[in-house]
């Protein structure tokens, strides 16, 4: 049986984000970052394919993002109310790590693997930008699933997407805890 870790037992029990908008800098130097993404990268892999990379969209990027964001959704035709939540993100953000998913060709693998792997890298690097004491946030928001987005803004190429964008950075204000699962309504024991 592996020792008890109550520690981690203990972030892990109370452990929440922190809303992007109310993040403002200091956020982390490279240095500070290296061991978070190390953590990130720690997460299970079938068939070890690295299915993921990283790209750290630092404040000097946030500006041409908002911008092609909404050059995006004039394209799209949509309203006022979309392109502007589209832009805001990259407006108000100060550091975002682009969780990047790269399907990789396997014949042993499924896709949805890879996909749900990506899933639990951008938890993983949110949990460790939390344990370290930053504040954290997942994000997605139309552009992140948008095709031409992913390539203006980005240069994805089409096998690879947007998992997530974690915003990290120094926390203003603690929110309020939100309404937690009950655990038993949705755990069933099976048996036999
Ligand atoms: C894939 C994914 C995408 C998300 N995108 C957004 C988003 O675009 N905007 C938002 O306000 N919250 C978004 N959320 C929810 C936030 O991450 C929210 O803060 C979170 O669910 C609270 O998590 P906590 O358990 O860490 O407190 C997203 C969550 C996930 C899993």
């Amino acid at each position: 049986m592996p020792s008890a870790n109550p520690a981690a037992m203990d972030f892990l029990l109370s452990r929440r984000s922190r809303p992007a908008k109310t993040l403002r800098p200091p956020v982390p130097s490279a240095t500070q970052l290296a061991p978070l993404l190390q953590a990130a990268a720690r997460t299970p892999d079938h068939g070890k394919l690295e299915p993921w990379r990283f790209m750290v969209i630092e404040k000097p990027a946030m500006g041409r993002l908002a911008d092609i964001a909404e050059a995006c959704s004039r394209a799209l035709g949509l309203e006022q109310e979309q392109i502007a939540k589209g832009r805001s993100q990259f407006d108000q953000g100060h550091l975002a790590v682009a969780v990047i998913e790269v399907q990789k060709r396997s014949e042993k693998i499924p896709a949805l693997e890879q996909t749900y792997s990506a899933g639990a890298v951008c938890l993983a690097l949110l949990n460790a930008a939390l344990a370290a004491g930053w504040g954290a946030n997942w994000l997605s928001g139309w552009p992140s699933h948008d095709r031409i987005f992913m390539q203006d803004a980005l240069g994805l190429e089409p096998h690879e997407r947007i998992a997530g964008l974690i915003h990290i950075g120094t926390e203003t204000t603690a929110p309020p805890e939100r309404p937690r699962p009950d655990v038993d309504s949705i755990t069933t024991w099976v048996s036999r």
